[in-house]
């Protein structure tokens, strides 16, 4: 058995909150990364999430590939992730968040792969194999993070002045008051958007209220 190991550290303008933030977003892997390309959640509560995930493997971007994926966070510093992934080899992803000084977080991810077997020839693409993984999905994670910091230094606070409802958001259709009744306002064209878009809206709100009552 032969394990490859690789630490990555990096340091960032903006809170420790922030950064958590980011990790705990799940929904964002298939829409921002673009080596994911789906995400299924199969359990989540406020410590852990299970999921399914398909991905494209660096270098070689025509091969895809499957992965159960345990999340667990173990503290608001101190993430874990294990993953039984490409040929079935597992890893165990060590994720801590280090507050240097406010608004700046130095963030250390160590990857460890278990090798058995053949895939223990494997074992010399692996650095570069991660290295390139980290630094793609750290540069496609970089603007959502900054761009977040700076609307919270702006006074941005979660889900505060946000109408909860379509109806809160648009009004009620209605009538004049002549008689002739006036068409009721047609609900937008991407009414259905909207809807599915307060419906995430909801989820996210509970998700994020679950994992943040525990932050303090
Ligand atoms: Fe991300």
């Amino acid at each position: 058995m032969k394990i490859v190991e690789k630490k990555i550290q990096r340091v960032i303008p903006v809170s420790t909150a922030t950064v958590l933030w980011n990790y705990l977003d799940f929904e964002h892997l298939s829409v921002v990364h673009k080596n994911y390309t789906n995400a299924e959640f199969i359990y989540e509560d406020e410590h852990v999430v299970l999921e399914m995930l398909s991905f494209k493997i660096p270098f070689f971007s025509f091969l895809h590939s499957n992965s159960l994926h345990f999340f667990v966070k173990k503290s608001p510093q101190e993430l874990v992730a294990f993953n039984l992934g490409l040929f079935g080899i597992p890893s165990i992803t060590r994720i801590q968040i280090h507050e240097l000084e406010q608004q700046q977080s130095e963030i250390t991810v160590t990857h460890r792969f278990i090798l058995r077997g053949w895939t223990q020839l494997l074992a010399p693409l692996f650095p570069k194999m991660i290295e390139r993984w980290n630094k793609q999905v750290w540069n496609e994670d970089l603007p959502l993070k900054l761009r977040r910091q700076q609307m919270l230094n702006w006074g941005f606070r979660d889900f505060i002045g946000l109408p909860s409802t379509l109806e809160e958001r648009y009004g009620q259709p209605t009538a004049t008051s002549e008689g002739s009744s006036k068409e009721p306002s047609k609900a937008p064209p991407h009414a259905s958007s909207l809807r599915l878009e307060s419906t995430i809206l909801r989820k996210e709100r509970q998700l994020l209220a679950k994992f943040f009552s525990h932050w303090d």
